[in-house]
């Protein structure tokens, strides 16, 4: 907890409002309230059943074990294999039907069937297997948004070896932190990627990783540019000859339902990613069953999350879900905004998208390009637009619905964490009635409560914590490596009960308005970051003596990274020095965690304990009045912050 205190204030009016358009609700999958009230009134009950999506090998014996809480494990005695659930299945009914529509970002295209996935799956899995991947194994993925992506994830799945995906952002120091900490043998990577008609030097940075990680024996790497790569005999093996070389045939061999599937890093309130532990049968019912009814899905729905698989969207609505499910899916590699601004509503009109998923930063960005960019394109299909990753402002949201949902197609907010695995909170579009803003209820099964500091329910309308009351299958399971990190962080502060870190607000009606989060954690463009990480990585450069990082209100990216630092005696205050900071943190962390502005000042404003005042250069950064600063040991610094605060806000990227 910041000592800001929680940001569970009321910002947001109530507005218009949507009932589902009643030729949607009439088709839709749920649309029927007795559904929730009966899922609500026996959540176990209702996972059985939706558990009863997959295809087990064994049955479960128990599927709630709270014995051990609040490591809770789901679908006890069961087993399956998660590979097999993806694909498998569904050879005899749509072998033949389109797994994913992928778009390069030079324009080149590949339509892979399911017969086609589950061939080169089986493929690359053989080829892991003879790199000594087996069951328990651990296997890093370090790539762009390429098909071998959710091959390598899938191929991990059918031997039982555990997987992490490290974001193809993230900086070479950032990936092998996490190679170091998951236990690595085997990292998945490829020469470059293709971002904004750039390439991005992935196996150079995975080389540069690879060096101070001695736990991993292999490099396998996918070509996709073709471009020069140094190679290190032995260690480098090229994804497509080992794929050639493979048999075809891979059994796929039941696992235990609590079997890791992966590990997800995420940012905490500390300098340490944390680890997150996800496993298969529960994991995989939480996504399969939140796809189908938050999405409505359909056999003939083209769907389309344009989300990286290196974030817990793309793990979950991207690969797990949607192909548990047996949906079409779209899969674009690159940037948005490359040749031009229109290229997602070309692409969404050249698959005819059905269904479209993105973050509200996106659909700012799109805004700012204007109306003209979807306009010039038949979006005809489209008939349900999803939201995820930060609080969607009003604005954002009429937008998106007018311009790009035809002003009919209701939009679900879906509210969510790396943590929970699957979606917890939004609209059912075929039953609930939109308010722009408002991420509606929580999904049949998922029960939920805000409270006051003291842990009782907040009266009616009021901010507070948000809690999830009740365990559910796609839960995180720990945090690797660490338990006891796991138990302080979710579920000491409010015994039995899962602290989301939002803040959170309930209407009359029962629909819900997420209010940021509540700890040292921003989210910008939908990513999460942590301040203390970039700080330390600011303190890390040998010029600085200080360092403190807000996230301030930023119209486009939701939030953005402002640094101010106090130089060390000697270096001196100037532009070069700005710039090398910022480079100095993507090269520790990665080019998203940049600060967009660096304010260098003599000095930061503390408490009298010594404890810097990140509330006050927050509302600095937001040109707020300052109030009461007598508590401050050093109040004179805040009117020079403040007298360069202008200055601040004229830097950018
Ligand atoms: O603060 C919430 C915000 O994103 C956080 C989770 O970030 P991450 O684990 O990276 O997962 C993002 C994708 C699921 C949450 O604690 N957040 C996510 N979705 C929403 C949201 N805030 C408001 N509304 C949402 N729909």
């Amino acid at each position: 907890m910041s000592e800001s205190g929680p940001a569970i204030s009321n910002l947001q009016a109530d507005g218009a409002e949507y009932p589902p358009p009643p030729a949607f609700a009439a088709a839709a999958r749920i649309n029927s309230r007795g559904v929730v009230t009966d899922a609500d009134a026996d959540p176990v009950a209702w996972w059985e059943a939706q558990a009863g999506r997959l295809t087990w090998d064994t049955p479960w014996t128990r599927a709630l074990d709270d014995d051990n809480a609040p490591f809770y494990r789901w679908f006890t005695g069961g087993t399956l294999n998660v590979a097999a659930n993806c694909l498998d299945r569904h050879l005899p009914d749509r072998g033949n039907t389109v797994a994913f529509h992928w778009e390069g970002e030079p324009g080149d295209t590949l339509a892979l069937t399911y017969r086609d996935l589950h061939d080169r799956v089986c493929r690359f899995a053989n080829a892991l297997a003879g790199l000594g991947v087996a069951r328990g194994g651990r296997v890093a993925i370090y790539m762009g948004m390429v098909p071998e992506l959710p091959i390598a994830m899938l191929a991990c799945a059918r031997l039982g070896a555990a997987f992490t995906v490290v974001f193809g952002g993230f900086s070479a120091e950032a990936l092998r932190e996490r190679m170091n900490d998951f236990g690595a043998t085997v990292l998945v990577t490829q020469d470059e990627g293709w971002r904004g008609g750039k390439t991005v030097p992935l196996k150079a940075n995975a080389d540069d990783a690879l060096d101070g990680a001695p736990g991993v024996t292999h490099s396998v790497v996918a070509q996709r540019t073709g471009g020069d790569v140094n190679w290190t005999p032995g260690r480098d093996l090229w994804f497509h000859e080992l794929e050639a070389a493979a048999s075809p045939d891979c059994p796929a061999e039941p696992m235990d339902a609590e079997q890791m599937l992966f590990v997800l890093y995420t940012s905490g309130s500390t300098g340490k990613p944390k680890g997150i532990v996800h496993t298969s049968g529960g994991y995989l019912t939480g996504a399969a069953s939140t796809h189908a009814n938050v999405f409505d899905l359909r056999d003939d729905d083209v769907y389309w999350c344009a989300a990286d698989i290196g974030w817990i969207t793309g793990h979950s609505y991207i690969v797990f879900g949607p192909l548990a499910n047996g949906a079409t899916s779209v899969m674009y590699e690159g940037a948005p905004g490359h040749p031009a601004q229109d290229r997602l509503w070309g692409i969404a009109e050249r698959y005819g998208v059905t269904i479209l998923y993105l973050a509200p930063t996106a659909i700012r960005l799109f805004m700012k390009w204007g109306d003209q960019e979807p306009a010039g394109h038949d979006l005809s299909r489209i008939r349900l637009l999803g939201s995820v990753g930060e609080p969607i402002n009003p604005e954002a949201w009429e937008w998106y619905r007018e311009h790009i949902g035809g002003d009919a197609a209701p939009i679900v907010d879906t509210w969510w964490q790396t943590e929970t695995g699957s979606i917890m909170i939004s609209p059912l579009p075929g039953l609930d009635t939109l308010k722009p803003g408002s991420a509606g209820k929580t999904l049949p099964g998922i029960h939920a409560e805000i409270v006051g500091e003291d842990g009782q329910p907040v009266a009616g309308g009021e901010g507070g914590y948000l809690l999830l009351t009740h365990p559910w299958p796609s839960m995180l399971r720990t945090l690797l490596g660490d338990d006891d990190r796991y138990v302080s962080t979710y579920w000491e502060r409010f015994p039995g009960k899962y602290l989301a870190g939002d803040g959170c607000r309930q209407d009359a009606d029962g629909d819900m308005w997420l209010l940021g989060r509540i700890d040292d954690v921003m989210n910008v463009s939908g990513h999460r970051l942590s301040t203390i990480e970039i700080e330390s990585a600011l303190v890390d450069h040998p010029a600085v003596a200080e360092a403190a990082v807000i996230g301030r209100a930023d119209p486009v990216t939701g939030e953005a990274i402002a640094a101010f630092v106090t130089l060390r005696d000697g270096f001196e205050g100037d532009d070069r020095i700005i710039a090398e900071l910022r480079d100095h943190v993507a090269m520790r962390i990665g080019a998203i965690a940049k600060p967009k502005s660096i304010v260098l000042t003599p000095d930061l404003p503390k408490t009298r304990s010594g404890k810097i005042m990140r509330r006050l250069l927050k509302d600095v950064s937001e040109q707020r009045n300052l109030g009461d600063v007598t508590t401050l040991a050093n109040e004179e610094v805040v009117s020079a912050i403040a007298d360069m605060a202008d200055a601040m806000r004229g830097q950018e990227d």
